[in-house]
């Protein structure tokens, strides 16, 4: 990989690829690496291109506290992040709070993903919205200030906004920044879906984050419909004149870029665990995996259903096939994912109870974060993985999955249409998670796919998830921006 000249590159996100656990014998600071599909994208490319990090470290530091370094043995995607290369932003427990379990988890990621009646709507989570996009602003325009003649020289340094969190902060930085006089991109990518005009109507200040995304210079989304989403937001919303087929907007007397970077994996690194982890199961069960932040936009109550209705239609897979589900604890302040909890035991409980034998039990459920050799075995070792959500931005999963499947015959993906990843691994089994009869049925058509199928889909998906990893969706972003930071010199995309 070619890496990003020092310094120049400025990664901002609510979360750091981190949180921070105090030891309790020593009472010591401990990285603890954070799941979800930005971290797993992002951190490879900023250790690799000694980047700076801002973000919030989960935890608040007294003064003098500092952000500790990395364990030697830490072989997470952020191991070598050097701590002089993140910086951290501070709140009160009750602003980020209402900023991040209110307005972040409680409005924009329910709305995000077309599921607005789950979204609460609150003036003052958005105050607190407003005000802590404010503070990661000012960290920014920092950051710049701070960055060193020779990470000047070599370029223009890239501001890179990520996510939801961070919808109001381009205008904040690009006017503390003018008046600094200094000189900067900024970029943002979204890792979420953006929802159609009529759901996104619904959000009562729906003009200021319009106006806040439009505050940077380029805008990337996962897939095209989701630029268009946004398009025509602009248009119908503010008023702007908008170029669909070049997906521009003008706005303020500039013309903002809109670009589909879907994003990719660490493709390599995925094959090279795949090939050196332990098997962590030994079963001669065949198993069907699945691996998500328990979130209910992640479609896991739908996947057990299909599941007991699989064997229930398909009697012959009682004894021979088991459902590994793994799920990540995710919000666990928010209600929404209380209550999911809940359910997910209780159903885990009900379809167990049903099924069990004194041999044989139809679902094995981890509750916990598992390592990332762990995982590679996980993939590498099960026969089918159902990546179903009701809605995903992406789903990392589904590439991660196809990058372990090193063995021969290789095991079959199921991906639901309405994640970004069914838009374009059309070799894998497309499922529709609402139909629950027709998800049992694809399930067992997985099940008991003949080889040379397997092995001809499977070929097809890992050929371009090799070739469009999370290094060439990062080169597509610098690309976009326009933005020449890699040293190399090469250009980017053919
Ligand atoms: P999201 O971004 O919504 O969490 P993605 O599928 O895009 O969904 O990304 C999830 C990331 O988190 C993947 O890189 C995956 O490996 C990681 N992950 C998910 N579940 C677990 C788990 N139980 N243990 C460890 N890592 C996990
Ligand atoms: C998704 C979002 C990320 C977020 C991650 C984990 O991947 O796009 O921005 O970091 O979920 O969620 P959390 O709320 O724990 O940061």
């Amino acid at each position: 990989m070619t890496a990003p000249a020092s310094g120049k590159l400025i990664i901002v996100s609510n979360r750091l690829p981190f949180v921070l656990k105090k030891n309790e014998q020593t009472q010591k600071w401990e990285r603890k690496a954070s799941a979800g599909g930005l971290v797993t994208a992002v951190a490879p490319v900023v250790v690799q291109g000694n980047g700076l990090w801002i973000g919030w470290a989960g935890v608040h530091l007294e003064d003098g506290e500092k952000i500790p370094e990395s364990d030697p043995n830490d072989t997470t995607p952020t191991a070598g992040l050097r701590s002089d290369r993140v910086i951290p932003v501070d709140f009160d427990p009750q602003t980020f709070d209402s900023y991040y379990n209110g307005c972040c988890n409680g409005t924009f990621w329910p709305l995000f993903h077309s599921m607005p009646d789950r979204a609460q709507f609150s003036a003052d989570s958005w105050k607190s919205y407003c005000a802590v996009n404010k503070e990661f602003a000012s960290k920014t325009v920092g950051a710049l200030e701070n960055l060193s003649r020779e990470d000047t020289d070599s370029g223009t340094p890239l501001v890179w906004l990520h996510d939801y969190h961070l919808m109001l902060a381009a205008n904040s930085i690009r006017n503390a920044a003018d008046e600094k006089n200094l000189k900067f991109k900024l970029g943002f990518f979204l890792h979420i879906p953006f929802p159609p005009w009529d759901i996104f109507r619904l959000f009562p200040w729906a003009d200021e984050i319009l106006q806040g995304m439009l505050g940077c210079d380029m805008v990337g989304f996962h897939i095209e419909d989701y630029c268009l989403n946004f398009v025509d937001c602009c248009q119908r919303r503010l008023g702007c004149r908008v170029d669909r087929k070049n997906l521009l907007v003008e706005h303020g007397g500039r013309t903002v870029r809109i670009r589909p970077l879907p994003i990719g994996i660490p493709f390599d690194r995925f094959v090279e665990m795949a090939e050196q982890a332990p098997t962590v199961i030994s079963t001669s069960l065949q198993l069907v995996l699945g691996v998500d932040r328990l979130d209910y936009t992640k479609g896991l109550v739908h996947r057990l259903k299909a599941f007991e209705l699989l064997l229930e239609r398909y009697p012959q897979h009682r004894g021979k096939v088991a459902l590994m589900q793994i799920a990540v604890p995710s919000r666990t302040d928010v209600k929404e994912y209380q209550d999911l909890k809940e359910e997910m035991d209780q159903l885990v409980g009900r379809i167990n109870g049903r099924f069990t034998t004194p041999n044989w039990s139809p679902i094995r459920y981890i509750y916990g974060c598992v390592s990332q050799n762990d995982l590679a075995a996980f993939y590498r070792d099960s026969a089918v993985a159902m990546v179903t959500p009701l809605r995903d931005g992406m789903n990392l999963v589904a590439k991660e999955f196809v990058a372990c499947q090193i063995k021969e015959p290789p095991g079959v993906l199921i991906v639901s249409p309405f994640a970004g990843a069914g838009e374009m691994m059309h070799e894998a089994l497309i499922c529709n998670p609402y139909e629950l009869v027709e998800a049992a049925d694809i399930l067992h058509r997985a099940l008991t796919m003949p080889e040379d199928e397997r092995m001809l889909r499977m070929r097809c998906l890992r050929r371009r998830e090799k070739i469009h990893d999370v290094d060439y969706w990062m080169r597509s972003f610098l690309k976009a921006m326009g933005t020449l930071i890699f040293e190399d010199g090469d250009d980017v995309l053919p």
